[in-house]
């Protein structure tokens, strides 16, 4: 099986290292900076190929560019894919629907929508899917199998896919700056940098284990930590003081109601 990458920046560039790790195929990377795909196929024992061989060749081609670039690299490839009797598109552009990808090419092709987010590199991503209807079963197990080192895998309706990505694909960057925040607050209380910024970042890890695993509400869990006139009820009233959960999920509606607007650009 050969598995390409159109465009391996952040995303397409962490996702190709996650299947990179599996071994379940060889890895063929495009991008229009030839320098960064070679990078990466140095990194990841892939092969950096030009467009057309990759779109050819491919049984699975990931495309990874930002979604105003999507339809011009879909414009590009149509013909390529016309003749070839077997190969699965994944696309990872947010906001950008399956039936926009088919309008772009010109004819049904064979879809799985993602929704992957940068932790996937580490083996601790989300990946959520959804498979065109001209996805055969094999080929969505095949796609299982190739992502089982990146994290989460869930399907999900296409409907719900924007709405989803505004917490898996965004929230990273908005854990990332609770993380830098606990660090600088750990700082002006006394500790190192990197003492307060990694156990800040084990602990939110520790924090969403316990939330995945005990199957508790986040409030009961919360309470169980906050004993009565302790010192992090004080923390939660100050968090509570500064809208902290109206903000998140301000931030996160603000994601989604953007991500629907990508699609349409
Ligand atoms: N980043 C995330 O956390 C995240 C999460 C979920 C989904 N996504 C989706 O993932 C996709 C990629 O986002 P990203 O953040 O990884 O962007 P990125 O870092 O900018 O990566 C895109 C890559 O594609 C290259 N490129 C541009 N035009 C190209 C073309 N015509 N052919 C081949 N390669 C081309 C870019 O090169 P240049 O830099 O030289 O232009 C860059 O290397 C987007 O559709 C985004 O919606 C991203």
């Amino acid at each position: 099986m050969k598995i390409g990458f159109i465009g391996v920046g952040n995303m397409g560039g962490a996702l190709a290292r996650a299947v990179s790790k599996t071994g379940d195929g060889e890895v063929l990377l495009y991008d229009k900076s030839e320098e960064r795909a070679e990078a990466l196929a140095a990194e990841i024992g892939g092969v950096s190929s030009p467009l057309a061989t990759l779109v050819r060749e491919a049984d699975f081609i990931f495309l990874g560019v930002k979604p105003n670039i999507l339809p011009f690299v879909l414009r590009d490839i149509s013909p390529l894919l016309l003749g070839r009797p077997s190969y699965t598109l994944v696309s990872m552009a947010a906001g950008v629907a399956i039936r926009q990808i088919e309008e772009a090419l010109g004819f049904g092709a064979p879809v799985i929508r993602i929704m992957p987010n940068t932790p996937v590199a580490y083996g601790s991503g989300v990946i959520l899917y959804t498979p065109s209807e001209n996805v055969a079963p094999a080929s969505v197990d095949a796609f299982r199998s190739m992502l089982r080192e990146a994290g989460m895998l869930d399907a999900i309706d296409e409907r719900l896919m924007d709405a989803a990505s505004a917490i898996s694909g965004c929230g990273p960057a908005f854990a990332f700056m609770f993380v830098e925040a606990l660090a600088d607050g750990g700082v002006a209380a006394g500790l190192p940098r990197d003492r307060a910024q990694t156990y800040a970042a084990a602990m939110l890890a520790g924090a969403a284990k316990t939330v995945l695993e005990s199957g508790m509400h986040p409030a009961e869990l919360k309470d169980a930590v906050c004993s009565p006139g302790g010192s992090t009820i004080e923390g939660v009233v100050t968090l509570e003081n500064g809208g902290f959960r109206g903000t998140v999920s301000d931030a996160v509606l603000a994601s989604f109601e953007k991500t629907k607007k990508l699609g349409k650009k």
